[in-house]
């Protein structure tokens, strides 16, 4: 049941792939094809086009939201290489924070995903929050629990209004599903995302934690997001691989603005 009504969300995570030199023209392509009011839809570059997207899109779609896909733990310092949240101001509104793959790759653990959003909400970034079980640990049964701790480790040291304020969402992305062409089935991911609000009743959150979105992510397609989008407690996606392919995210947004018009027709 929707308890007050949830924004729809498709959010496009394209990794690293495009360059400054392709990537303004394929995210105007992009929001040609998706142009839908009803959904809130985000482009998330790589760091170095993000400047250039940011550009084309407010000549031709300023409604579309533009993130980054990382931001580091603190503010400022001796870190070569990396990005802090205030260097992100006007570049970009929104940030995935805690991605299985930067938790790979870039050993990132739940309390210093937790610092990351603190610097995004400081800096006014809108924070998408990933979540989700490896295969071995859904196949112990224990993806639930898995997902549980992710969340109270990054969580726990927030106070709950000031990340509800902020407008806090979080995606469930199994990982054995991302990139491989796998998905969760919708009834599992609808279930997850029960556990993640129950947990954040738990965390303190009260009935502000029925008003945070809920993504799934992991091998969407426009061919399968009906599924998740037909679970009222599935508020949306975080698109990898189909979001460089305009074809596959006008499918995806068209479906989205099928729940996000329900959803406007019965609040
Ligand atoms: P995928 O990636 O859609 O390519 O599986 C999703 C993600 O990692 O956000």
């Amino acid at each position: 049941m929707i308890h007050r009504m949830r924004d729809v969300i498709v959010a496009a995570n394209w990794k690293m792939h495009t360059t400054p030199a392709d990537a303004g023209e394929l995210a105007v392509t992009i929001a040609s094809r998706t142009r839908e009011s009803a959904v809130t839809r985000v482009i998330c570059p790589p760091y170095v086009a993000l400047a250039t997207v940011r550009d084309a899109l407010a000549n031709s779609d300023p409604d579309v939201g533009i993130g980054a896909q990382n931001v580091h733990h603190e503010a400022a310092g001796a870190y070569t290489g990396e990005i802090s949240a205030a260097m992100l101001a006007g570049l970009a509104t929104w940030v995935i924070v805690g991605h299985s793959e930067r938790r790979r790759d870039a050993g990132e653990t739940d309390e210093r995903i937790g610092l990351k959003l603190g610097r995004a909400t400081e800096a006014g970034l809108r924070a998408i929050l990933c979540v989700g079980e490896r295969a071995e640990e859904r196949d112990a049964g224990a993806a639930e629990k898995v997902v549980e701790a992710q969340l109270r480790g990054a969580l726990a040291a927030h106070d709950p209004a000031i990340l509800s304020r902020a407008g806090l969402v979080v995606a469930y992305e199994p990982v054995w599903a991302i990139g491989t062409g796998r998905t969760a089935l919708g009834s599992d991911a609808a279930l997850m995302a029960d556990a993640i609000r129950r947990t954040l009743v738990q965390l303190g959150w009260g009935s502000a934690a029925e008003d945070v979105p809920v993504l799934y992510g992991g091998s969407v397609t426009a061919g399968n997001i009906a599924e998740f989008l037909a679970e009222p407690t599935i508020d949306g996606a975080l698109v990898g691989g189909a979001s460089l392919k305009p074809d596959e995210m006008a499918g995806i947004v068209a479906r989205a603005s099928l729940t996000a018009r329900a959803r406007l027709a019965a609040s």
